[in-house]
């Protein structure tokens, strides 16, 4: 999908590239992954702004420290209409078999195992809308605000483009677009010395894993020169992230053509601050107002 990744990548670019301005975070950051997501499950051209109201909608309660009412009955309207939809598709698909991952879902076996439940399917489009799109849409944003802030990581990767994918994997680890996730105890153990009793709730912070001085030598540092030990920001073992090449690969593309094409990149307002989620769980800048002017060709 790489061709594919990097023509999204051109045309979100071109649409902001003459204006001098742009918010990286709404203008290339979200519609990125969103696009890949939708044009992976085969949403129509068309349906793009409902499917962005879904994938809002099933974002947005993800670790919320405050949602107002109006908002959580907002939310699940929004649900609803997304299961309407896939249930509609696989239906269609069920009829008349495509090339597509849906059709792929229908089809999957396991040794001696059941095809998948409609419901099973349905939670895992869910899956890749939740998991996939927020996560990325973070890593993009915090490794553009990484560069924005540091003029001398910022030179440095522009004159060896060969940096960047060190460069995301070390925003990976430092930011941790995903801070954590819970776990639930099947039997009575022990972390990290603290007694963990079978049925406990824990809530496992890779972020934290991730500037364990023990294993990152000046954990707080960004590294992009040395080889890192292996962080955790994809999670690790049975159920590390099924994304991970794809949300990799994304930012790498799209983090390589801003500095391809955008030159004097610079937050719009050096004085304000830049606004981050309300999350516990997400953790990525909301808006990234930025200035810049075109690279010219040489
Ligand atoms: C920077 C982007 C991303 C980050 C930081 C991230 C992070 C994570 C983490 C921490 C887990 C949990 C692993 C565990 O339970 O131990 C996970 C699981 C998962 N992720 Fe991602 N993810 C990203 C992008 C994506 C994308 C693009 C997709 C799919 C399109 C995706 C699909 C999934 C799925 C399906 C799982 C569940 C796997 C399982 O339980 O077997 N993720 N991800």
């Amino acid at each position: 999908m790489e061709p594919e990744f990097q023509q999204i990548v051109d045309e979100l670019i071109t649409s902001f590239h003459d204006a001098g301005q742009a918010d990286i975070v709404a203008d290339l950051a979200m519609p990125l992954p969103m696009t890949v997501i939708a044009r992976i499950l085969g949403v129509p051209h068309e349906l793009m702004p409902t499917f962005k109201q879904w994938t809002i909608a099933f974002t947005k309660g993800v670790g919320a420290l405050d949602m107002p009412r109006e908002d959580i009955i907002d939310m699940f309207a929004r649900v609803d209409e997304f299961y309407d939809y896939f249930t509609e598709q696989l239906a269609k698909r069920r009829a008349e078999p495509a090339d597509d991952l849906l059709t792929d879902l229908l089809n999957a076996r396991m040794d001696g195992e059941q095809p998948l439940v409609e419901s099973e399917i349905l939670q895992m489009l869910v899956q890749f809308l939740v998991a996939g799109n927020e996560t990325t849409t973070n890593l993009i944003a915090s490794t553009t605000k990484r560069l924005i802030e540091d003029p001398e990581l910022m030179a440095k990767v522009r004159a060896d483009l060969s940096l960047v994918p060190a460069l995301i994997e070390e925003t990976l680890r430092l930011e941790a677009p995903a801070q954590g996730i819970f776990r639930l105890a099947t039997r009575d153990t022990e972390v990290g010395g603290q007694p963990v009793a079978e049925g406990e709730l824990i809530f496992l912070m890779y972020a934290s894993g991730n500037r364990d001085q023990d294993f990152f030598p000046d954990p707080d540092e960004l590294e992009i020169d040395g080889s890192r030990a292996q962080h955790l920001a994809f999670g690790r073992g049975e159920h590390v992230c099924l994304g991970a090449n794809l949300a990799r690969r994304e930012a790498q593309i799209a983090v390589t053509t801003l500095l391809q094409r955008l030159d004097n990149l610079a937050f719009a307002d050096a004085g304000e601050k830049i606004p981050y989620l309300r999350s516990f769980a997400l953790r990525g800048p909301t808006s990234i107002p930025v200035t810049f002017t075109k690279v010219t060709e040489s």
